[in-house]
């Protein structure tokens, strides 16, 4: 046991604490660092996880693992676990569990399934041309399921295209790959365009990766992300699926009482996770989308979700209304936007401030052409007040020829005065309205970054994650300065950024099953891994608990997860 340097009654202090510890390593190379150590208790889906540190050592506290039976494994790319281990927990006693001992996996095949979409994206042969048509996309290839279906898949670009046109027909933030809402007819191949792209380019370059042409094995090294080392090896994390299966979550956010609600993304309902009790409720969601063309699914489930002051619990309903539920009396209360399409979005909702945002394209007269505004509903009153133009002649947002204008408001925040921004990815900018409603674009120092979803911190500075660049940015909403800091490595794609109370910022990152933490004022990044594929949407801070916690939806899993930092 590993417990250096503490007195004899701290010690005795700190084991009365573990429920269980031990040490990995493997013959290669002795006490193993960034190794995920994960429990299962028999008969639960919820999985608790803790990192090994630099002398291999890892522990469970028993605030977090209580008495039962339990299962164990590991996660530390390379590697693996021989043969299935259970061991019992007993309250009163803390378990040393000695050593697990890791065998290395070699064999292609078998190593494949240990890698992440990022693992992919580095061990693929191609230009950074090629690599970008794969990754840089507001809708991308991992969005729904690992990049490992396409390695593994033996299609020719001509099979890819028609790949491409299927995956063309699902909903993209309401379908996973084992939820699917098939929402459009599949449009036809010939110069057909995967969300700005030429799907024909992206089938051809797929066509070079995977296993076409009757390869047994890939012909490039996998190469893989390092193990967590350092504070990257310094989380619990705790793994809740939700009870309805398959799901998928995009958006979720902590109450007063540290309940999680959650939208179901891909059915209509809302749910609530007490995590002192493990208890899962759910409540029907009202969708007012009309019903769709024949053959085709009318989409459902819910998306963003915010939780109010007086924890009233706020979502963006399918069919231009917002849409409120008191949990005391499990009752709806719906707000009619004056929109014809509506953002899936929801501004953030903060004690005191009153506003909820909502942006939405309000006349489409000739074929593309769109106006949008932005509509503040006041959440006491329930008015809408007559909203902001944000643009009135642009078309929808991958148009080429529209890159740095302003052509879509992506997420929305207020400064605070309560004057309405959003990112504009296309814009590479943050657009900010003055009280007057006028709209000004404030462009990112780097070109092209494509600035997605993020949240304003208590010093009225904005943090957004930008999507293509690979960094964070933020701006100081008094100066419109902007400054950026490189999360590395290429293609760690991050999607969302949220302040916590110590100033560190949490970003969660696309196909790298990492959640990472910066700490703006050394520029140091914290990379933990997920004990499981994690899909990454929106990143919340429970602010109410007395640890560092972070809740993230896990899109494609259905999956709520909690990780929890010391410092
Ligand atoms: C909106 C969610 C979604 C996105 C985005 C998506 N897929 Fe899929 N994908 C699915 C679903 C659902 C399945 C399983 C059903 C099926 O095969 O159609 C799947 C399965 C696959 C498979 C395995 C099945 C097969 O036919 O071999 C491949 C390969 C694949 N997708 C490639 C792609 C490529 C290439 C892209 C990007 C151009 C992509 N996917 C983007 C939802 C998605």
């Amino acid at each position: 046991m590993v417990l250096a340097g503490a007195g004899c009654a701290d010690r005795q202090a700190l084991d009365a604490n573990i429920a269980l510890s031990g040490t990995v390593s493997s013959p290669d190379e002795g006490a193993m660092e960034g190794v995920v150590v994960i429990l299962r208790k028999l008969n639960s889906t919820v999985l608790t996880a803790v990192t090994s540190d630099s002398v291999g050592h890892f522990q469970f506290n028993q605030d977090r693992v209580t008495e039962g039976d339990y299962e164990i494994s590991v996660r530390a790319v390379g590697y693996e676990l021989l043969g299935a281990k259970t061991i019992v927990i007993d309250e009163k006693q803390s378990q040393i569990l000695g050593d697990l001992l890791l065998t290395s996996v070699t064999e292609p095949l078998r190593l494949a399934s240990q890698l992440t979409s990022l693992d992919w994206v580095k061990s693929f042969p191609g230009t950074a041309v090629e690599k970008d048509l794969l990754v840089k996309n507001m809708v991308n290839c991992g969005f729904c399921h690992s990049l490992e279906r396409i390695a593994r898949s033996v299609y020719n670009a001509e099979g890819f295209e028609q790949v491409i046109q299927r995956m063309h027909t699902y909903e993209t933030d309401h379908s996973s790959a084992n939820r699917i809402q098939v929402v459009s007819k599949p449009k036809p191949i010939e110069g057909l365009i995967w969300y700005g792209r030429k799907a024909s380019d992206i089938a051809e370059y797929l066509a070079s990766i995977n296993l076409s042409g009757g390869k047994l094995e890939w012909d490039y090294p996998l190469v893989t992300l390092p193990r967590p080392s350092g504070d990257g090896t310094n989380a619990t994390v705790t793994v809740y699926p939700i009870p309805r299966q398959p799901s998928v979550i995009h958006d979720l956010d902590v109450d007063s009482k540290g309940n999680v609600w959650y939208g179901n993304t891909g059915w209509d309902f809302i749910g609530k996770l007490d995590p002192r009790t493990g208890r899962f409720s759910e409540w029907p969601a009202p969708n007012f989308l009309p019903e769709p063309t024949e053959g085709l699914m009318r989409i459902v489930g819910v998306q963003d979700i915010q939780v109010d002051e007086t924890d009233t619990v706020w979502i963006a309903v399918m069919g231009n209304k917002h849409a409120s539920f008191k949990p005391a009396t499990e009752a709806w209360q719906t707000y009619d936007l004056p929109v014809i399409w509506k953002n899936p979005f929801l501004g953030p909702v903060r004690a005191g401030e009153g506003g909820l945002w909502a942006t939405g394209i309000t006349s489409m007269p000739d074929g593309p052409i769109r106006h949008e505004h932005a509509f503040r509903l006041d959440i006491k009153t329930g008015a809408v007040d007559e909203g902001i133009m944000l643009f009135d002649d642009k078309p929808f947002p991958t148009d080429p020829d529209r890159v740095g204008q302003l052509n879509y408001c992506y997420m929305m925040d207020q400064d605070a005065e309560g004057n309405f921004l959003c990112t504009a990815p296309e814009a590479s900018s943050i657009a900010r309205s003055d009280d007057k409603g006028n709209v000004r674009l404030v462009t990112t120092p780097t070109p092209n970054a494509y600035p997605r979803r993020g949240y304003r911190d208590d010093n009225n500075h904005f943090w957004f994650t930008e999507f293509f660049a690979d960094k964070v940015g933020v701006i100081n909403l008094d100066t419109d300065k902007i400054v950026e800091y490189p999360l590395g490595p290429r293609y760690i794609s991050p999607y969302y950024a949220r302040p916590d109370r110590t100033g560190k910022i949490w970003i969660s990152s696309t196909g790298s099953d990492r959640l990472l933490r910066l700490d703006p004022e050394t520029g140091k990044v914290v990379k933990y891994l997920m004990p499981v594929e994690y899909d990454a949407r929106k990143v919340v801070v429970d602010n109410s608990a007395d640890r560092i916690t972070v809740w993230l939806p896990n899109k494609n899993q259905g999956q709520l997860i909690r990780v929890e930092v010391t410092n």
